[in-house]
């Protein structure tokens, strides 16, 4: 893997069916679909400003990001906005990063990332918050956002049962899924 070239580019419609192969394999199966993914990657696009990212080995789809653009999304019973130093107006979501299992710990998730942040940034956010997977295979998920900055506001336990009694087959939890959730924000 050392000598790959990784190549970064925005997230388009040509980039979703591989994205839902990777995003349900690593997740689980219906974390992804085509309805999602047109809904998820609108809502990272702003002022013409695409904070959406793949990482590409050639042709290989190896890791993706998307996000939710400032003003494009809710805050729900998961989020905390009195505990953040953002404006919630302001106030970006990390939806979700998925690097494939053989490319992790090579630094695609964080440049990735950073893409994100940086785009998001351009369309007038302060910070990002995200919720992260604490039963992560190695905690990586907590472990990669810390590194990249990110603060602990609070911990969310039961994030997705609900979702899991829906049809999301939790790759951790045997039936319902009580996987933790982390929410963390990364001011920029
Ligand atoms: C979380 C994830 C996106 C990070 O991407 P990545 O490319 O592996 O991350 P990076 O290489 O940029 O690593 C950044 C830090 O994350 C941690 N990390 C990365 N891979 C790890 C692993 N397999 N085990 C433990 N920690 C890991 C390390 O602290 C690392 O820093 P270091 O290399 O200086 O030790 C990726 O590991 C992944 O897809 N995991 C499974 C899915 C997931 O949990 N997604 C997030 C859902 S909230």
């Amino acid at each position: 893997m050392l000598d790959r070239k990784i190549h970064y580019l925005e997230l388009d419609k040509t980039h979703f069916d591989a994205v839902i192969a990777l995003g349900n394999h690593v997740h689980g199966d219906g974390y992804l679909d085509q309805d999602k993914m047109a809904e998820w990657v609108a809502k990272g696009i702003k002022n013409g400003i695409n904070s959406n990212f793949v990482a590409m080995d050639e042709d290989k789809l190896v890791g993706f990001r998307i996000c939710y653009s400032p003003g494009q999304w809710q805050a729900d019973q998961w989020c905390s906005p009195d505990m953040w130093k953002s404006e919630q107006e302001q106030t970006a979501y990390f939806k979700c990063n998925t690097v494939d299992a053989t490319y992790r710990g090579y630094g695609i998730g964080s440049k990735l990332l950073k893409l994100a942040s940086k785009a998001l940034q351009n369309q007038g956010a302060t910070a990002g918050v995200s919720h992260l997977w604490r039963q992560s295979p190695g905690n990586s998920a907590v472990k990669y956002f810390t590194k990249c900055g990110g603060i602990l506001i609070q911990n969310h336990p039961d994030k997705w049962h609900q979702d899991s009694i829906e049809g999301y087959d939790c790759p951790v939890c045997s039936g319902e899924c009580h996987c933790v959730a982390a929410e963390m924000i990364i001011y920029f």
